[in-house]
């Protein structure tokens, strides 16, 4: 009789051979080897399904026993299966955003302003990098990065803020960390963040500096993209991964939340910090 470790590691094994979700009842592919490898990358005009597909990967990663770590700037993936949230009122919060790595949880980051936002997501992946680089990680953490033009704009390479977060997506693979990036406006995002993408769901899209950027990514030609990309519904995307060169237009189903995420503040005492000061202090250092 196998233990309930080992089960889940069988489960997690046969997820991964297969391409594919199932969520309420529909099927639509999914690579589980692109997102550990590569990333993963959403984009499309709001109100295209971006989010509510994000959050059934999300689930599908969390049953995997992945690790999720979310950067929600519209209160959307409160409504997710992500077992914890964190309110972050400043771009200093990271006291409050202390949630060990091996926690999935949504950090909430709506009260800040687009450039707090992509500072704060910058912190916290540093923070993450660290642990991973110095302790290793167990797990697998997937970062879910909302409105990816604010936290990696084109041109970002030269800026401070965006440093971690271009590490995490060019090298955090070796230290088990992955990305989900979503986006509204994928003209707008760093190239060299794009090109690292293993898999892509593009949504309906018009706008003529994204079509052209997508084109290049799908491999189509200009007209040919705008008139894929302007005839989608809401929740239809075109797959696209450019490794196995799969590309078919698939329907996602809408999201069905299975219970909702509690606040980590509420549930958790913060650490006491004693400083050198202090006799405790001296009592925890290594003889
Ligand atoms: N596949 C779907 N089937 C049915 N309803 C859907 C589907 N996808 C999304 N919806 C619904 O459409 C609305 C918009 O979806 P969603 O928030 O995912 O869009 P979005 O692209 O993330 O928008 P924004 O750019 O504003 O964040 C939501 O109410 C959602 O429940
Ligand atoms: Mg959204």
């Amino acid at each position: 009789m196998p233990t309930l470790a080992e089960t889940s590691k069988l489960e997690t094994a046969l997820l991964n051979n297969r391409n594919e979700i199932l969520h309420n009842n529909t099927v639509f592919p999914f690579s589980y080897r692109e997102a550990l490898e590569r990333g993963t990358f959403i984009s499309g005009m709001p109100k295209s399904g971006k989010t509510n597909l994000g959050k059934i990967i999300a689930t599908q990663l969390l049953h995997c026993g992945y690790t999720v770590r979310c950067f929600d700037s519209s209160q959307a993936w409160l409504q997710s299966d992500i077992p914890y949230y964190v309110n972050i009122n400043s771009f200093m919060d990271l006291g409050k955003a202390d949630i060990p790595l091996e926690q999935s949880c949504v950090f909430d980051v709506s009260a800040l302003l687009p450039e707090e936002q992509a500072v704060f997501t910058g912190e916290i992946l540093d923070r993450d990098f660290e642990v991973a680089r110095t302790e290793g990680l167990p797990n697998w953490t997937i970062y879910i990065i909302e409105e990816a033009q604010l936290v990696i704009p084109s041109g970002s390479l030269r800026s401070k803020y965006a440093q971690t977060t271009f590490r995490m997506v060019s090298v955090g693979r070796n230290f088990k960390q992955r990305f989900i990036m979503l986006t509204q406006r994928p003209a707008d995002i760093d190239v060299k963040a794009l090109s690292r993408v293993g898999q892509a769901y593009i949504g309906q899209h018009w706008e003529e500096n994204d079509i052209r950027k997508l084109s290049r990514l799908l491999g189509y030609k200009f007209e040919e993209c705008r008139r894929a990309l302007s005839s989608l519904q809401l929740g239809e995307f075109v797959y696209f991964s450019p490794y196995t060169k799969v590309k078919e237009i698939v329907k996602t189903p809408a999201f069905v939340q299975s219970r909702t995420p509690v606040e980590w503040c509420s549930m958790v005492k913060p650490k006491k910090r004693y400083y050198p000061w202090q006799l405790e202090w001296w009592l925890k250092q290594p003889t």
